[in-house]
């Protein structure tokens, strides 16, 4: 099939790319040149593992283009919209600029026909007001929300564990356009549901908010932990087992963060607010503070371990994207704890084998260095803050001290073996710990 990806960030050219490499015939459309000229010769904007791999196949089979051209639209069959809708400057809603200006600047290229899939994440509502200017052209809206996670994004693309298309009440056949679009992972079994728009729309911010009221759950008991003498990871392990709860997404530590679950949980506070119905979600706003709560306690617990003050000491500070296998520092955790022990005085360095630039641009007062063990080298304190291998797995304490005299490491991620540590001199402090 012919399609065109409007917005071609992290969620339109791993849509652009996925696409192509499962046969279709793609156009990616971005009103960034010069993301278009990288993505044209097969260079990802962002890390993302084998995005690479799948961009280059697909310029080479000569099925995926990019361009900065709208009318390259024109003759594909399903438009997808997958610009970015952030956090409004001023407040906690989402920011639809650029899903109204990407739907404007499709308009006059659409065919009677056409399908118009939405895929940003929008505050419920905003399907049903955008969908007359696109059936004025002959077109369908259907909205067909993403869940792809970052350093997952090209298998969650391509083998999503379930597929959502929205449609009006007259939409059913653009939904089976989208089963075609679909069909590869449809005939593995993918569930493919259909609903209406709304429930479409909210599905995806339902989700993020549970998966964010998850996270914010067990740091909560993490706090309780930490005055009580538990342990919130034996705890998360225990209740874990309840196939009802389940393990994943129990991970205490210094919380989410990154460009979807802060910003969507926010954006549905506000829309439920203009709803009339703030108090449903009233306890989203509880789930972002207790979020927050846990930098402050990472950095709580380097100024303890160093005895009270962190002034002219220097700390590594082990990662900086919002998690591993991503480059991606937007509302990461791990750089805000950085820059509130910079902002204490702290002689504060920070790693990342990935990161490092997009931090830079964002934070340019911190120190940054490549080599972990340079990082390390001379450091009063570590503070682990993201979990790559190279940190949690792959450094060995022997291994650290031989690298400074500092005996103090802290454990942002409940990712050490804190026993090890412990036995080879170091004070170890995790979240939620005794
Ligand atoms: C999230 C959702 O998981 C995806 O399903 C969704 O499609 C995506 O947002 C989106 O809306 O586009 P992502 O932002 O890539 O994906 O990251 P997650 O893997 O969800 O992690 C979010 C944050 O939670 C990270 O900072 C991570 O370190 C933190 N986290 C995760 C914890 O603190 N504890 C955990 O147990 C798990």
């Amino acid at each position: 099939m012919r399609l065109s990806v409007i917005g071609c960030g992290y969620l339109g050219a791993v849509h652009a790319a996925a696409m192509a490499s499962i046969g279709h015939e793609v156009v990616g459309i971005d009103v960034d040149a010069r993301k278009v000229e990288a993505l044209s010769v097969g260079e990802a904007p962002f890390y993302e593992p084998g995005l690479g791999e799948i961009l280059s196949e697909g310029i080479a089979s000569g099925r995926l283009t990019f361009t900065t051209d709208f009318s390259a639209a024109k003759g594909a069959a399903v438009h997808f919209v997958a610009v970015g809708t952030p956090q409004q400057k001023d407040g906690y809603a989402a920011d639809l600029t650029y899903v109204n200006a990407a739907v404007d600047a499709l308009l006059p290229y659409l065919s009677p026909g056409d399908v118009v899939a939405g895929k940003s994440t929008v505050p419920v509502g905003t399907a049903a007001g955008l969908a007359p200017r696109i059936e004025a052209a002959g077109s369908t809206l259907v909205w067909n929300p993403e869940f792809l996670r970052e350093g997952f994004a090209v298998q969650d693309t391509i083998d999503p564990d379930r597929l959502v298309v929205g449609v009006a009440a007259d939409g059913v056949v653009a939904g089976d356009v989208l089963r075609e679009v679909y069909a590869p992972a449809i005939a593995k079994g993918t569930p493919f549901i259909v609903t209406d728009l709304a429930t479409a729309e909210l599905v995806k911010v339902a989700a993020n908010a549970f998966l964010a009221t998850k996270i914010s759950f067990i740091n909560a008991m993490a706090e309780i932990a930490e005055v009580t003498g538990a342990d919130v990871t034996q705890l998360a392990d225990a209740i874990g087992h309840d196939v009802r709860i389940g393990r994943r997404f129990l991970g205490a530590g210094i919380g989410f963060g990154g460009g979807c679950l802060p910003k969507d949980i926010r954006a549905f506070s506000a829309r439920a607010e203009e709803l009339g119905r703030g108090e449903s979600v009233a306890f989203l706003r509880e789930v972002d503070e207790i979020n927050l709560r846990r930098r402050d306690r990472a950095v709580q617990l380097v100024v303890e371990g160093l005895g009270g003050a962190v002034f002219e000491k220097k700390i590594a500070v082990l990662g900086a994207a919002f998690k591993p296998h991503s480059d991606d520092v937007r509302d990461s955790p791990a750089l805000d704890v950085a820059v509130r022990l910079h902002g204490l005085g702290a002689k504060v360095v920070v790693t990342d084998p990935q990161a490092i630039d997009n931090a830079r641009r964002l934070h340019p007062q911190l120190t940054y260095e490549a080599a972990r063990d340079e990082a390390i080298r001379g450091a009063d304190a570590i503070i682990l803050v993201t979990e790559w291998d190279e940190y949690r797995r792959e450094l060995a304490p022997e291994h650290a001290s031989s690298l400074t005299d500092g005996r103090v490491i802290v454990d942002g991620r409940n990712g050490l073996d804190a026993a090890a540590w412990r036995a080879a001199g170091w004070r170890y402090a995790g979240m939620g710990w005794p």
